[in-house]
């Protein structure tokens, strides 16, 4: 289902923002700009920041960023099409929604297929509840401290031991028996229920629709310990996480997520007062996990033992803590403990473990370093190699440093040696966009994009992409160039330049196109005349041409740094630079 691009545009513009955004943050004008306390995460000093003209807002804290349906989707956890559906009410903007007859009827099918999955739910519960075939699994699940609240707080439920119960019961279509995955045809013909003698753990999507189930065996019978749904048109395992309908509340609150691995581990979590935990249903964490997590909590706790997952999942893990702006860590859950156990024999250990959560690199060193030994000489290279390993993979150079100043501590190593053995092979640094804000004056390049933002027609004629030398404010001067708003420009854009539009889009300057202008350029003029000057000195041939256009770009740029003659001068070193770099690319 779409809403009409035309009503959103509408949206968007009908909405006042800065009231939209006062219902969650106390805000106040300061300059061309609205400051106030970020309602994205804790903070004392107000780094929340809010452009009213162009319906943006950015973060300096926590860079969350975004324009007024952003911030309600955020804020609300509700997704796009719901967010704009507040706005308009709010607005008072009637939607219209292009939806053709296909769409309509996959809806319908959804609702059905819904609906079905609710009942099963509801009838197994039943089941468990109170049907005398249920009383071993009641026994088995008291054993295990799930008493009848926790059974009606997770809505467990019993597949009886036959073939067909459900599916008597129900007399669901046939389709809507395989398609929910409830049930099959079988050879003869008849409805055939597939789960049997299971005791069930219902997935909810995170509005708390039934969406599939877990069943668990029970002790000492035959077969797969849990047999679990398969994919369906409601359940896709990569985009569902167990437990979050629950736990979203909780989460938001705290701030902090946590990811373990079963049905029984967010139980017992709950069990043990911690009631922000989620499970994937027997899959890895996927990066749609993530892009869903990331909407509730800054903080991702796992507990499971994410060592033994590895460097894949490091690699994952780094990049998405770029990529989401998260916090990836990991409990200390004894080894070969789980938490749904560890609830019950030591829930307060259990908290303990998720409250000493640490980043997962330091995780790693740590087991690492406990692990191994290091009383030899030879033994401490080697431990000191395989740490370097570790903190070799991180992305961001001062974390690197710094667990190579603790690593070197703890094996009584001089620093140079962790150093030399982390940077052997060392990665490309990536680049930092979320810098914090700074009061100082910008570099010439940003101000000519902040300018570029803030007062476009005075400035995006005069300057051109290709006078950028930072390749990422290339970028975001050619969205800008090439679009007629900043939002279309941030839409146009790659996720990197985006973010660091919306940043620039809060900001202010006080800074003047025309000085702004003519440091670019002579930025721009110095760094050609770096390279005619090499040039010069490694080809003699090319010397007298060369040494003509020097001297006329030396007297152009000592124009530039007269007011009187610099606009001129600019006006004809624009073109000339453009043309240069044309030839050089
Ligand atoms: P566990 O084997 O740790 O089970 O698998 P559990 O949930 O802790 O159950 P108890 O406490 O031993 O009774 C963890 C998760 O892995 C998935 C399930 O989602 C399970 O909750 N899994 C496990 C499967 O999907 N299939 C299996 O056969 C086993
Ligand atoms: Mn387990």
């Amino acid at each position: 289902m779409g809403i009409l691009a035309e009503d959103i545009e509408r949206v968007r513009s009908a909405t006042d923002f800065v009231a939209v955004a006062s219902d969650h943050v106390a805000l106040r004008k300061v300059g061309r700009r609205w400051q106030g306390l970020c309602p994205f995460h804790a903070e004392k000093t107000p780094s929340f920041s809010l452009n009213a003209e162009e319906g943006l807002y950015y973060c300096f804290g926590c860079q969350a960023k975004g324009d007024a349906i952003t911030f309600v989707r955020e804020i609300e956890h509700l997704d796009f099409a719901a967010a704009v559906e507040r706005l308009a009410a709010r607005a008072g903007i009637p939607l219209r929604y292009d939806e053709t007859g296909d769409q309509s009827r996959e809806r319908q099918e959804k609702a059905k297929l819904s609906e079905a999955m609710a009942r099963a739910v509801e009838w197994y519960h039943q089941r468990l509840l109170s049907s005398p075939d249920a009383g071993r699994a009641r026994g088995y699940l008291k054993s295990r401290g799930y008493d009848g609240d926790v059974v009606r707080a997770y809505k467990l439920g019993w597949a009886p031991d036959e073939w067909d119960a459900l599916s008597r019961a129900l007399s669901l279509p046939d389709d809507v028996l395989e398609k929910t995955g409830l049930g099959f045809k079988n050879r003869a013909g008849k409805q055939q229920d597939a789960f049997r003698a299971r005791i069930l753990f219902p997935i909810f999507d995170v509005r708390g629709d039934a969406v599939a189930l877990g069943g668990r065996i029970m002790p000492g019978a035959d077969g797969p310990k849990y047999k679990n749904s398969p994919e369906t048109r409601l359940y896709a395992k990569s985009k569902v996480l167990y437990g979050l309908n629950w736990a979203k509340g909780p989460v938001v609150d705290a701030g902090e997520v946590i990811v373990c691995e079963g049905y029984t581990d967010v139980i017992g979590f709950g069990q043990a007062g911690v009631p922000r935990a989620v499970a994937t249903c027997g899959t890895a964490l996927t990066d749609e996990h993530f892009r869903l997590l990331k909407n509730f909590a800054r903080r991702i706790v796992l507990a499971y033992d994410a060592d033994a997952a590895g460097q894949a999942a490091a690699e994952r893990f780094y990049e998405w803590e770029q990529r989401y702006e998260v916090q990836i860590l990991v409990a200390d859950i004894p080894s070969g403990s789980d938490p749904g156990e560890l609830a019950r024999t030591d829930p307060a250990a259990l908290e303990k473990a998720v409250v000493g959560a640490k980043p997962f690199l330091g995780f790693r060193l740590d087991r690492l370093l406990a692990r191994s030994d290091h009383r030899t000489i030879e033994g401490k290279a080697r431990v000191a190699e395989q740490a370097a390993a570790l903190i070799r993979e991180h992305p961001n150079a001062i974390v690197r440093e710094q667990y190579q100043g603790q690593v070197a501590v703890q094996l009584d190593l001089p620093g140079e040696s962790l150093v030399r053995a982390v940077n052997e092979r060392v990665r490309q640094p990536r680049v930092d966009v979320a810098a914090p804000p700074s009061r100082a004056v910008e570099p010439a390049e940003l101000e000519a994009l902040k300018l570029a933002v803030l007062r476009r027609d005075e400035i995006i004629a005069r300057l051109d992409e290709a006078l950028f030398d930072d390749e990422q404010h290339a970028a975001a001067w050619r969205a800008l160039a090439s679009s007629t708003s900043v939002h279309d420009a941030i839409e146009s854009t790659d996720p990197d330049t985006a973010t660091l539009l919306q940043r620039l889009a809060v900001e202010d300057t006080a800074a003047e196109p025309d000085d702004v202008v003519a440091l670019v350029v002579r930025d721009a003029a110095r760094r050609e005349f770096d390279t005619l000057t090499r040039a010069v000195t490694t080809d003699p041939t090319r010397f007298a041409e060369e040494q003509d256009l020097r001297t006329w770009l030396r007297i152009t740029l000592e124009q530039l740094q007269d007011t009187e003659t610099r606009v001129e001068a600019t006006e004809v070193l624009v073109p000339w630079l453009v043309d240069r770099r044309r030839v050089e690319e």
